[in-house]
């Protein structure tokens, strides 16, 4: 027996309330009500199974390699059964090619894959797979029709896994919104992730993420899901897929591809793609950053001028603006380089985002560099944080970094421990065998 569970969800913002409303008191938005009443809760459920604690079986559940050693150690070990995994990013990422890699993976071991597909015919993904040189193609079946109805009742014992492609282009008939509506968006991903769970199937989501960073439906399916993976072109033809949320592992985590023609491919090495153009000249420097487990080699510029306008500008990329500004400050007060009158210009090579505050020593060294007109004395790897007396403090995975620099070409480091060791500021100058005020 099953009972249905009725509600009431805002089609703009994704508010939800146990009755009906006229305006949605979260956006404001008069007639956004729509009735949720899919949500199929088994006899049982409804009257709530109770059970000891010590009864529940804690052995590790069976995880299924994605054909990606790099993914699955994002993953934490592969995909949990009965999990399902959100895979958002931006449209013309790389998202459909990789679930069909892993789908074909999966069909490798000869276990069928469903794939649902709202978004592109049978055809197209026929053509993909033949692009991708894909083989098993026998265990993957396609089902590509925008109604999945039949999800609630298919007989699903056969399969290993499901991909749906994508959450924003399938709708259910009793949902009484078009695809992509918050609705229909948070109706397919329960109805997808419950019966993963329930045949203990797991399950791959693709949502598209719109320019703003959410994923379309108010970041509503993100609490639905066990896993959350967001896939970004990071420039350089790099792709990541990082782990925002993982039930079943470390978030934070990331995998590093390259795509090709006939597919995506892993990159072990990031250091090399990132580090391999690198001219010793003024205002370039190397740093090692440590993005959830993974350090790697980026490059830092700067440039520092005389200002065009009478007030300086200040520009950074991959670098936020404070952190630049606070590095700079503490350069002008603490070394006395008049950055402060100075146009200044940071970039981090290859358009990667860096938050890691390792990098500030680096930032400085840069800064200094273009200052001074003055090369990196030495082939070398910098890092550490900057405090604002002007001291350098020891950052998060030191050895780690140290590793990389040394397996990635740049063995001498320039950093708090280690090589070269610089506790403040004005160790750092001396590198540099300048003293303030000898640049521009
Ligand atoms: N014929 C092709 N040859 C090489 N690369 C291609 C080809 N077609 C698509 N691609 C690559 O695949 C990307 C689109 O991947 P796709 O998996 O469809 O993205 P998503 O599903 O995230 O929208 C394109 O941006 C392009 O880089
Ligand atoms: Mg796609």
């Amino acid at each position: 027996m099953m009972r249905k569970k009725k509600g009431y969800v805002c089609d703009v913002c994704g508010y939800d309330a146990p009755a009906w409303f006229g305006k949605c008191p979260v956006c404001d938005t008069w007639d956004s009500a729509k009735e949720i009443s899919s949500i199929d809760v088994p006899e049982q459920i409804a009257q709530g199974v109770f059970v000891p604690l010590k009864d529940i079986d804690t052995a590790d559940k069976e995880r299924m390699s994605t054909g990606f050693p790099e993914l699955d150690r994002a993953l934490g070990g592969g995909i949990v059964g009965g999990s399902s995994i959100l895979f958002s990013g931006e449209p013309g990422v790389g998202k459909s090619t990789c679930v069909l890699q892993i789908a074909s993976h999966v069909a490798s071991m000869r276990k069928n894959v469903l794939y649902v597909t709202g978004e592109e015919s049978a055809r197209q993904i026929k053509l993909r797979a033949d692009r991708l040189g894909l083989k098993n193609s026998g265990h993957i079946h396609i089902s590509a029709s925008s109604n999945i109805d039949y999800l609630r009742s298919a007989d699903l014992t056969d399969y290993g896994l499901i991909v749906l492609d994508s959450l924003q282009t399938v709708r259910l008939s009793d949902v009484a919104s078009l695809p992509g509506s918050v609705t229909q968006v948070r109706e397919s991903a329960n109805l997808v992730i419950s019966r993963s769970k329930r045949n203990e199937i797991p399950s791959l989501l693709i949502g598209h993420i719109t320019k703003e960073g959410l994923i379309a439906g108010p970041k509503l399916i993100e609490h639905l899901a066990d896993t959350v993976l967001s896939f970004e072109d990071t420039g350089h033809g790099l792709r990541f897929i990082r782990t925002l949320k993982n039930r079943f592992g470390p978030a934070d985590e990331i995998a590093v591809f390259e795509m090709h023609s006939d597919g995506l491919a892993e990159v072990s090495d990031i250091s090399g793609v990132m580090v391999n153009e690198f001219v010793q000249a003024p205002g370039n420097v190397i740093t090692a950053v440590v993005e959830g487990s993974r350090p790697f080699l980026v490059e830092i510029q700067s440039l520092v001028s005389r200002p065009l306008y009478s007030s300086p500008r200040r520009v950074t990329s991959g670098v936020s603006i404070d952190r630049m500004l606070l590095v700079a400050g503490v350069l002008t007060k603490r070394a006395n380089i008049p950055l402060d009158t100075l146009d200044i210009y940071v970039n981090v090579a290859g358009g990667l985002s860096l938050d890691d505050t390792g990098i500030d020593l680096a930032v400085a060294a840069s800064l200094i560099s273009s200052f001074l007109n003055k090369a990196m004395p030495q082939k070398a790897c910098v890092f550490g944080e900057i405090a604002l007396d002007g001291s350098i403090r020891r950052v998060s995975h030191m050895s780690r970094r140290f590793d990389r620099a040394e397996s990635s070409g740049f063995p001498g480091t320039i950093s708090p421990e280690g090589k070269t060791i610089v506790r403040d500021i004005s160790e750092l100058l001396k590198i540099f065998g300048g003293a303030a005020g000898e640049g521009r």
